[in-house]
């Protein structure tokens, strides 16, 4: 059992980065493979919407801008569970976050009941450090994504500055109870 845990923020040590170690640490209490990533570091940059709209990606699966998509795009197809972090930015996902899944969806939702992700469990955690605002879109279009993917809602967990604590004994308790449902 291998989770990966994706972490989109550019700030390695504020909200985002500790829900991301602490959905880490919940699923290696369980007995579970962790990896994580931080998205900010891998160089993936923005679909090009090639060829007026398609590219590659809706026939062959795999996207033609190369970059470090590629190697994520594997990484991400080879666990068996998904742990998606991302700071709240305007009520949405952070850029890189978009930019990721964005790709990724076009590769893996086009193949229908065959995505590498079918199936599998995902947990998305949507960290608002400012206002406390906008989790619940971010969440939403979060949602979408997994439904997109035709992967499976684990959980979807708004964190902001105040529900810091408690939340992450929840992510923890979370990525915990994924990794005993997915054995
Ligand atoms: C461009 C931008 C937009 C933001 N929009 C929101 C927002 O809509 N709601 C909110 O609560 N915080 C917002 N914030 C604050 C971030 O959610 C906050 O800094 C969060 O903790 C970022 O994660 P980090 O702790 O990993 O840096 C925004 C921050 C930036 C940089």
């Amino acid at each position: 059992m291998k989770v990966l845990v994706i972490h989109t923020s550019p700030n390695h040590e504020g909200l985002t980065a500790a829900c991301a170690a602490a959905a880490a640490e919940g699923a290696r209490a369980a007995g579970s493979e962790v990896e994580e990533v931080r998205l900010n570091d891998l160089g993936v940059g923005l679909c090009q919407a090639c060829n007026n709209g398609w590219g590659t990606c809706r026939t062959e699966h795999e996207c033609q801008v190369e970059d470090g998509f590629q190697a994520l795009h594997a990484q991400t197809c080879a666990a068996d569970a998904l742990v998606l972090v991302t700071p709240v930015y305007w009520g949405e996902m952070s850029e890189s976050a978009k930019a990721f899944t964005d790709r990724f969806r076009r590769c893996e939702a086009t193949r229908g009941e065959a995505s590498c992700l079918a199936g599998k469990y995902v947990l998305a955690v949507a960290a608002a450090g400012g206002s406390g605002g906008g989790m619940i879109t971010c969440l939403a279009s979060m949602e979408r994504w997994i439904n997109h993917i035709r992967a499976r809602v684990w959980d979807l967990i708004p964190v902001n500055r105040w529900s810091r604590e408690y939340k992450l004994t929840a992510i923890r308790e979370a990525a915990q109870a994924l990794v005993l449902a997915a054995r």
